[in-house]
């Protein structure tokens, strides 16, 4: 069996344990799951009832032209359909751009501690992924990724991830970070510029701007935006693209007819128009960070401010140890090994008593394991 060598060299993605595994493993009946930025209300409720109603008609295959909801998310989000796509999750989309834009060993340009898909998509399409140091404050460093990519132009950059918010790490680029970027890398025809913003209803910060503003301004600006985060519709797998009209031609090309299936299309069509649903999960997102900043504070572990629903926090102990001793509490959250950080976990933003279920169970864990140095921020 010949495999490429970019393929063998992928490490399986370890998504947050699921709750039942988790019961049987640890032989637990309550498991509270906080490690998958999901939305703890569930999908909105508006979204439910249409995909009961949609359930009598699933013999048929799905609209193949998003039909209905490009009109929706056209009305709502106020670009023409001619430039949104979409996707089964921003998974697909983030696969697929990166399979439309690199040939073999060309560029994909991101930041260290960059959401863990563009590294996949890059070696699963057989480009080479190539990370920038963060910055202090583990923030994206857009500055330094430009300067990447004019001092290497032997390496063929053809695609620029920025997830803003970041994922692990909850922090953003502001808006005068993100005009700058794009007053140096954008309108070029040799390299493409991706923000994926699935955690875009979630910011607070006031100097935030959505790189969709810009989007009519640059001819190689891509927006990805999800309906798993806030939309609370992860199990549907569904995620939209915004872009060139020349760039959503050839995704359209690209994807298979049937790539979204009719309820998860039912469902973000209905969830566009639950509004009640989108500001409720936005005020529980935001009680629950103070009440985690609160706590971690009390507890004198350091954490980032986030701009997403979930926050990374530094355990200064083996996050390993850690999360195992919780898993024997019932808390499911993230370590966040793989993004090089031995210390920190990220932890979501649940209900109310999952919150506080887990932060009893971490106070209680921090007295079982010893102190290590925290984590110096990664540079690979
Ligand atoms: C930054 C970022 N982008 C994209 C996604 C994937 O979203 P989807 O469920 O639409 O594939 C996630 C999911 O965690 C994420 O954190």
């Amino acid at each position: 069996m010949k495999i490429s060598p970019e393929i063998l060299n992928l490490v399986p993605y370890k998504p947050g344990k699921p709750i039942s595994e988790t019961q049987r493993e640890y032989g637990l009946t309550t498991v509270y799951k906080l490690a998958s930025n999901e939305n703890p209300l569930g999908p909105s409720p508006k979204a439910m009832d249409a995909v009961k109603r949609a359930l009598d008609h699933q013999n048929l295959y799905p609209d193949p032209s998003h039909y209905e909801l490009l009109h929706t998310i056209s009305k709502q989000w106020g670009f023409p359909t001619k430039q949104l796509a979409i996707g089964n999750g921003s998974d697909e989309l983030i696969d697929l751009l990166t399979r439309i834009f690199c040939e073999p060993k060309e560029g994909v340009l991101t930041s260290v501690a960059a959401f863990n898909a563009y590294e996949v998509s890059a070696a699963a399409n057989r480009a080479a992924i190539r990370k920038v140091p963060l910055t202090e404050g583990y923030r994206f460093d857009l500055e330094a990724i430009a300067d990447y990519f004019f001092a290497h132009p032997e390496q063929n950059i053809r695609l620029i991830f920025v997830s803003n918010p970041n994922n692990p790490t909850g922090t953003y680029a502001s808006k005068q970070e993100v005009e700058g970027f794009l007053a140096r890398l954008g309108n070029r025809d040799d390299v493409m510029i991706v923000f994926d913003e699935a955690y875009n209803e979630f910011v607070r910060a006031e100097d935030y701007a959505s790189a969709q503003n810009y989007i009519n301004k640059f001819n190689n600006l891509i927006v990805l935006r999800t309906f798993s985060k806030i939309y609370g519709l992860a199990g549907f797998r569904i995620g939209a693209m915004i872009a060139p009209e020349a760039v959503v031609e050839v995704f359209n090309r690209v994807r298979k007819p049937f790539n979204v299936n009719d309820l998860a299309q039912v469902a973000a069509n209905a969830a566009l128009q639950d509004k009640e649903f989108l500001q409720r999960s936005q005020q529980i997102c935001w009680k629950g960070l103070d009440y985690f900043y609160k706590k971690l504070e009390e507890l004198g572990l350091p954490y980032i401010h986030s701009q997403g629903n979930f926050v990374m926090f530094d355990t200064l102990r083996d996050a390993v140890k850690v999360n195992e001793a919780l898993l024997r509490r019932g808390i499911i959250m993230r370590p966040v090994l793989n993004y090089g950080f031995k210390t920190h976990m990220r932890l979501s933003v649940g209900l109310e008593h999952e919150n506080e279920a887990a932060l009893v169970a971490l106070k209680e864990v921090l007295k079982e394991i010893p102190v290590l140095a925290g984590t110096p921020i990664p540079t690979v």
